[in-house]
This record gives C-alpha cells, structure tokens and sequence, in this order.
C-alpha cells in the first residue's frame, strides 16, 4: 500500500494549479445520466480515486464513459441498461448515492446499495428516501438495497429537508428536473457546489431558479439535451494548500479558483495573521514567516466554514500561538486525526464535538495512519512542520479527494515522496 514520506522544516514558497472539484464532479457525472445522449465535462479530477470509481459505476450501468483530454470526460447515457449501483461501489464511494434520483427520473428503477457504516459517522441517508417518496416514487429497503420504483414520471412536490444535507439536495434537485410540475426544496444546501450542478442542469435544458439560495424551484421538463460544461474548482483543494503555506510561516498562492467561495476560510486565515491577496481567480496567503496564531473554529454549512476544512485548521492549531477551539456541528465523529496529531507531538483535549488545541512550539515526526480523505490531508499539513520524516500510511483516503498531492506540494518546495 502506497505511503507519503515527509521531511519537515521546509517553508513553501510558490503558485499551486487547483483542479476541479471532487463534490462538484462527482453529481455531474451522475447527472449525466439524465441525458439521452452526449455529454461532455472538463476540468474534471481524472486522477481521484472516487472520480474512477465514478466512471465504473456509470459504466457498470451500460454508459460510455470516455476520457478524452486529461481533465475532459464525454459521458453517453443513451445506452444505459441496468439501474443497479452495487455494493461493491458504493461501499468504497457513499456518493454513489447520487445515481438514485437520476436514474429514477429517467427510466422510473433504481436498486442503489446501501453505504453501510462510515468512518466519520452515521451519514443517513433518510432524507434522499423520504425526499424521493415525496416525488411519487415507491422505496422498499430490501437486502441491503434501496429500491426505488415509479410509475410513469415523478411527481412535482414541495419538500422541506429537515437538515441541510448538501448530496440530499443534489439528489432531489437532478430527480424533479424531469417530474411532472414543480418541485420546491426548502432549507436546501447552498454549497458551490450544489449551485454548480444546477448550472450544469439548467445548461441541459432543465429548469432551475432560486440557486445558490435556500429555496430551489424546479419545474420539470420532459427530457435534458446533451451539452457541455466546466466543473467548477475546488474550494477545499485551494484552502488545504493555502494552510499548507500558513503552517509552515510561508507563502502559497492558489490559482484558477472563485476567490468568493473561499470567503469563510480566508476569514480564519487572517485572523491566523496571513496577508491574504485577492485576484480574479487567484488568491494569496502571505505568513511573512511569523508563527501562526490560533484561530478558533466552528463548522456549518455554507457559506459558514467547512467542515471538510476543520482537520486542516485543527493542524494549523497545534502549532500556533495560543488555545483554539475547534467545534464540529456537522458530523458527529470527525476527529480522528486528532489522536494522530498527539503522536507528532499535539496538546488536544476532546470534549464531546469541541476539540480544544493548545499550540506547541514544535511537533515532532511519527509514523501515522490516514483514517479519512480530509483528516489525512490535516497528517500530511502536521507533518510538513514536524521535525524529522514523518510516514503516513493508507494514504488512499487523500487520493480520494486530492489529485497528485506529493506533486503539488513539491511544487511548493516541500520534501515529500510517495513509496509504493
Ligand atoms: C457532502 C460532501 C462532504 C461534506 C458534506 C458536508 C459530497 C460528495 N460530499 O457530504 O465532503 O463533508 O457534504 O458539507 O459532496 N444527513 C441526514 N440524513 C440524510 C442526509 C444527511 O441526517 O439523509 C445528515 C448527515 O448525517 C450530516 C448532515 O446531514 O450530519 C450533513 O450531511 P450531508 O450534507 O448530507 O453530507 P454529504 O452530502 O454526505
């Protein structure tokens, strides 16, 4: 199993290239599945794990997935047979689940495996079923499997999710875009990356306003044309490097990104003291080699900070200047890699959702395992400030949601190598 070595000591210094975005990607693709014919998205992720698996769960359904360019996907739907995504990919993807509400809107059949457990909580997926029921269709749980059924088209429907649930949203919002009448979702996800796949759909014919609000109004339409689209970048990429820069006293600017979605972060960032410059589609995080400070930190939705970017300040915390908190309010059991960052050295003390993180003046190299995709990326941030070579292992939860990590670091002028 491949392993990331990481010399620590080394300040990075440098422009990093940020690729689209994994949680936009993921529902184009299954998007496509609405369409009855050819769709072609570019600047897609190609090198992620969960984008491949991606592919072979469209492709195990009877689509032709084609990768042309080294971030274009062209996707044809029109050939899909099977409306089954299996255990096998769905227990190594829980977005997998994306394919429910397409699938069901076209050909009226989904039998989706459940996720199972995973690592960072319970992650129900109650509210896609009662969601979908909501539109008309008939959801039996049988063998593991969700079974989905629906005669004719689904219904419009107005639906008050409960909780804000950003893949629940993109799978209600894909399934009404081909139901009969209009379908209102309320307290929906604002994530950029929610309002990407609207503008993906609205670009194939569907009718959607009220995006990037609460409110999504959908009237439905017969069928979606073919078309083409550029996923948006990704906002949790571009903060992961520009805390990278910030851990390490330096420099680190991120380019081709929507400065605007990366308000919440770049918040924290000067607060942690960061000069922090702004371009069109760049931004800059200057330390000016001073020790950060600790900043504390609170997860919510968007446009509040991300809970994919707490494991990434919670590093920056254990070597700052001062206590911060860290509070998840998202997910139940993201602090995993706290107990990995005590064995470089980190002062942490959990009280239930509040991880409260006292800076050290240093940490020191262990070899540490990746428990999840964002906690691995916060061991590689602790491990590029920690004194000696530190070994991460199982690091194929960061190449799940990071293209060529060791690349890009190196890039930055970090001493980091993968061993297979
Ligand atoms: C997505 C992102 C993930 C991010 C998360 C929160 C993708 C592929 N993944 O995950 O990177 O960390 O949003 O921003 O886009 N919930 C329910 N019932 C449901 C669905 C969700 O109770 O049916 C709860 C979850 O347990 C969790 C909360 O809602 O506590 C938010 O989860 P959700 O937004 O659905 O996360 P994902 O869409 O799985």
């Amino acid at each position: 199993m491949d392993q990331l070595l990481v010399q620590g000591g080394r300040r990075l210094d440098g422009a990093v290239q940020i690729s689209g975005a994994k949680n936009a990607a993921l529902p184009i693709l299954a998007g496509c599945l609405l369409v009855d014919g050819t769709v072609t998205v570019s600047n897609v992720p190609i090198a992620l794990r969960d984008v491949a698996t991606t592919h072979q769960l469209l492709a195990h359904m009877g689509a032709q997935v084609t990768v042309t360019t080294a971030a274009t996907v062209v996707v044809d739907a029109s050939t899909v047979v099977e409306c089954v995504a299996p255990y096998e990919l769905v227990k190594t993807m829980r977005a997998s689940i994306l394919v429910l509400g397409p699938l069901l809107a076209r050909f009226g059949a989904a039998d989706v495996s459940l996720p199972g457990g995973c690592a960072i909580g319970e992650r129900p997926v109650d509210l896609h079923v009662s969601g979908m029921r909501q539109l008309g269709a008939e959801i039996r749980i049988e063998n593991g499997f969700i079974k989905a059924r629906v005669d004719g088209r689904l219904r419009g429907a107005r639906i008050v999710l409960e909780t804000v649930t950003v893949t629940g949203t993109e799978n209600l919002m894909m399934a009404a875009c081909l139901a009969e009448g209009t379908t209102i979702i309320e307290n929906a996800a604002r994530e950029p990356e929610v309002t990407d796949l609207a503008h993906f759909l609205n670009s194939l014919g569907a009718r959607i306003s009220g995006v990037g609000t609460d409110t999504l109004v959908i009237e439905g339409v017969l069928r979606l044309h073919g078309g083409s689209y550029a996923v948006v970048p990704d906002r949790i990429e571009a903060g992961t490097y520009l805390v990278a820069g910030a851990i390490t006293r330096g420099r680190v600017r991120v380019n081709r990104v929507v400065p605007g979605h990366l308000d919440a972060v770049l918040a924290k960032l000067r607060e942690a003291g960061g000069l922090i410059s702004i371009g069109a589609d760049w931004v800059e995080c200057d330390m000016r080699g001073a020790r950060p400070k600790a900043v504390d930190v609170r997860t919510a939705p968007y446009p509040a900070f991300p809970t994919d970017m707490q494991a990434q300040f919670a590093a920056l915390n254990t070597v700052a200047d001062g206590v911060a908190t860290i509070v998840e309010t998202i997910f139940e059991n993201r602090f995993m890699h706290m107990d990995e960052m005590r064995r470089l050295g980190a002062e942490i003390r959990i009280e239930g959702n509040t991880a409260i993180i006292r800076g050290a003046n240093g940490l020191t190299a262990a070899p540490v395992m990746a428990t999840d995709l964002r906690a691995s990326a916060s061991l590689v941030l602790a491990a590029l400030v920690a004194d000696g070579c530190t070994r991460i292992e199982r690091i194929y939860h960061i190449d799940r949601g990071y293209e060529r990590i060791e690349e890009k670091l190196r890039g930055l002028g970090a001493e980091i190598r993968r061993e297979h």
